[in-house]
């Protein structure tokens, strides 16, 4: 998909920028955000196609780089709101997916959601009840904490959430399967990323042309678990 481009016949045609007037009450960094939201190709694309989230694309994107969905996949979907990659892996033959955030998924059919904090202490248990004693192919984490503003707590609270979702895999991913979680500011920490390379076969970093080219997120990508003996 091109930024504003679009291509008709033979002639190349622009969209027009859409421009959002400040409105009373509305502060500018609202204002910036709708207008970023109403001038995004991928917001209007996922708005054409049906989808809950432009982040849709960024699973899709890396399924099509890396196969990472198969027919009758098992699948963990943690801060799955609004619910874009539910509908990817359902429309990619995931067959038993199983989903957690902080705010309600609604209207995505064939999920096992679960609306709870995956830091709460009972969380992964309750996630392993949900699978019905399968083991998943593919762990996706996409969560993000709110950020404060302040790097080095934004990037501890990120850490964290990234270090819960790697031992919720380590514990319960299948042989074979694959790890997928969204870093920021460059990348796993390294004494995570050690922890992490041994027990998978491939190790990637990779940003999805979908994410925004200002945002510092990227997603690991461990991809044929060994699980350990
Ligand atoms: C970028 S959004 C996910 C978008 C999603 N992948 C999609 O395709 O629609 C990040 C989500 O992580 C969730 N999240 C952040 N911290 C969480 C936590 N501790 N437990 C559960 N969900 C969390 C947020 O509520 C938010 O909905």
């Amino acid at each position: 998909m091109t930024d504003k481009k679009k291509t008709s016949g033979r002639k190349t045609v622009r969209d027009k920028a859409v421009r959002v007037k400040t409105a009373r009450g509305r502060k500018n960094s609202s204002t910036r955000w709708l207008q970023r939201q109403l001038n995004d190709p991928y917001v209007r694309e996922a708005n054409r196609l049906g989808y809950k989230s432009r982040a849709a694309f960024k699973l899709i994107e890396l399924d099509e780089q890396l196969g990472l969905i198969k027919q009758g996949t098992v699948a963990v979907d943690l801060g799955a709101a609004p619910g874009g990659w539910c509908q990817v892996l359902n429309q990619r033959g995931a067959d038993h997916i199983v989903a957690i955030d902080l705010i309600e998924v609604t209207d995505v059919p064939d999920i096992s959601f679960i609306q709870m904090d995956f830091t709460d202490n009972d969380a992964p248990d309750k996630l392993i009840a949900m699978l019905d004693g399968k083991r998943p192919n593919l762990v996706l984490s996409d969560m993000a904490p709110n950020t404060v503003g302040h790097p080095k707590t934004d990037h501890l609270r990120t850490m964290a959430l990234v270090e819960m979702a790697w031992d919720f895999a380590f514990n319960t991913l299948e042989e074979g399967g694959h790890f997928v979680s969204k870093v920021f500011q460059g990348g796993t920490g390294n004494e995570l990323l050690d922890q992490i390379k041994p027990h998978f076969k491939t190790i990637k970093h990779v940003k999805p042309k979908a994410s925004r080219k200002e945002s510092p997120e990227t997603y690991l990508v461990a991809m044929n678990f060994r699980k350990p003996t």
